[in-house]
């Protein structure tokens, strides 16, 4: 089993390695590098990775502790978003892969560090990006859109049953303090307080999470268009697979997760028959397989010690066949 060289395990890794099945000399794409826990350990396997992270203080730290890697060739880092994996793929020669992981979301750092902004627990500017040389912030996107399309954010991206309310209520708060010319003092921590205080008492006893976790959800996955980037990622990464190669996705909520299982099974699965009674369209074989079919949670133990796994499901698709062969 692979031996880390920092103390950092990421999530489902003993799954990940047992079925990405790494041979020496595969080529495999981290399309998410941060701490590089996943990427060393396929490094450690013989595989030669391809990882890519939007965040250049993930790269710069990783980097620096993966150097030898890097040095020897067997790592190459792009900084870049992972829905631009067809064209980074294309533009270093390599037309297929052995294996293709994403392990979604924000990281543990990313989180804990209040000055990104993504903490709803201490005070820092209300950032929220990935990727700091590009788009705009959270307070950027919210004085520049509607209540309504923030209440359409909170009750899509956020899954927030009081979206409509909680958006007329911040964007009051954000409007005043631009009349105020106050916006620049507002943070992260009086954001989630703000929250906080329009969330009745009998309802915060209810949630078993801090009331503004689905506002800072529905704001995070916004600013980055972090649903968009998984689209591009589902439509170009099956046909990025060499035959049997395999696509790890490890998504952390229910509109990932979703959005992963109807893609799979979409590729997967035979066409359904259009009427009853008539037999199925004639179809192309099928070039994809799922391998198992309600993905993988992380077990009592992980969940114990690594709170954010809690809520982490892995779904594999290997490739069954070439295409038209
Ligand atoms: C959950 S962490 C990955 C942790 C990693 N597996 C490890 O072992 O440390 C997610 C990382 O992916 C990056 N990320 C998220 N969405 C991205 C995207 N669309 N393109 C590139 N990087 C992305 C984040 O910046 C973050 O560093």
């Amino acid at each position: 089993m692979a031996n880390l060289s920092s103390n950092h395990i990421p999530v489902l890794f003993h799954e990940v390695l047992e079925h990405a099945q790494v041979q020496s000399g595969d080529v495999w794409v981290d399309c998410t590098l941060g701490r590089g826990g996943h990427t060393e350990a396929l490094l450690q396997q013989g595989a030669q990775v391809i990882a890519f992270d939007r965040d250049q203080q993930a790269i710069n730290e990783t980097s620096t502790r993966l150097n030898s890697f890097i040095k020897s060739g067997h790592l190459t880092i792009i900084h870049n978003n992972f829905s631009e994996i067809a064209h980074s793929l294309e533009s270093l020669g390599i037309k297929s892969v052995s294996g293709i992981l994403a392990d979604l979301g924000v990281s543990s750092p990313q989180l804990d560090e209040a000055e990104r902004g993504f903490s709803f627990m201490s005070s820092g500017p209300i950032d929220m990006r990935m990727d700091q040389s590009y788009g705009i912030s959270a307070l950027e996107w919210i004085t520049s859109h509607t209540t309504g399309d923030l209440c359409h954010i909170l009750r899509t991206y956020g899954e927030e049953a009081r979206a409509k309310y909680l958006a007329k209520v911040i964007k009051v708060w954000t409007d005043e303090a631009v009349e105020n010319e106050t916006i620049n003092s507002l943070d992260t921590l009086a954001l989630s307080r703000l929250v906080e205080s329009a969330t009745p008492m009998k309802l915060r006893r209810k949630l078993n999470k801090h009331p503004a976790t689905r506002v800072f959800q529905a704001l995070r996955i916004a600013v980055n268009d972090e649903l968009g980037a998984l689209e591009q990622l589902l439509k170009d990464a099956p046909n990025l697979l060499a035959l049997h190669g395999k696509l790890l996705l490890i998504s952390f909520h229910s509109l990932e997760d979703r959005m992963v299982k109807k893609c799979f099974k979409y590729l997967s699965e035979p066409p359904t028959p259009p009427r009853r009674g008539l037999p199925p369209p004639p179809s192309a074989p099928l070039e994809f397989k799922v391998n198992i079919r309600k993905g993988l949670i992380a077990n009592e133990e992980e969940k114990a010690m690594n709170p954010r796994s809690r809520s982490a499901r892995l779904r594999i698709l290997t490739r069954i066949r070439n295409p038209h062969s």
